[in-house]
């Protein structure tokens, strides 16, 4: 059985998650609507790994004994000057996620439920990978320039990694992936 702090802190998580996806999901169609095919296609897939994120608390949080609580969502900002700005604005959020993972992280062990601090171990590794991620395309971005040749192969780039990205969350059985 779940203490009632891990049972708040890990909806608090599922919110987050959940509202990471709209996020994404937003920049998205910003992306597809101002000629970033890649980008755009990059950022949807990159919507559905969140909601597995989200998916895969709800399920812990359940077979726990707890009560996964799915919130309210307030709406993502949609405004943005160029596709570094998205970019920065996704590392960023990345950042402030992974510094709740880590005070998620801390609530677990504060509440001796070990077993949950185990299984965070996988958020804390993805958010390295994440952020990782994250800045290497806006070092691709920077390294484009903002000609319209660069952009346009860094654009095919995107749709490559996205290919990569859907492969992989197929292969970790996508959103059906309980544990
Ligand atoms: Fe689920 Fe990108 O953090």
């Amino acid at each position: 059985m779940i203490t009632k702090n891990v049972e708040k802190a890990i909806n608090e998580q599922i919110l987050r998650e959940e509202h990471s996806s709209r996020i994404y999901l937003a920049m998205a169609s910003w992306a597809e609507r101002n000629g970033f095919p890649g980008a755009a296609n990059w950022l949807y897939a990159q919507t559905e790994e969140e909601r597995i994120h989200m998916l895969k608390l709800v399920h812990y949080l359940n077979d726990r004994g707890g009560a996964a609580v799915i919130p309210a969502l307030e709406a993502p900002g949609a405004a943005f000057k160029s596709l570094s700005d998205v970019f920065q604005q996704v590392l960023k959020h990345e950042e402030f996620i992974s510094a709740s993972i880590n005070d998620l992280y801390s609530v677990c062990i504060k509440e001796k439920d070990f077993t949950s601090a185990n299984y965070l171990q996988w958020y804390i590794t993805e958010q390295i990978e994440e952020e990782s991620t994250v800045r290497s395309i806006l070092d691709q971005i920077k390294l484009a320039g903002p000609d319209k040749g660069g952009m346009f192969m860094m654009d095919k780039e995107f749709s490559v990694m996205a290919t990569a990205k859907r492969a992989s969350l197929a292969q970790s059985g996508g959103a059906n992936a309980v544990t």
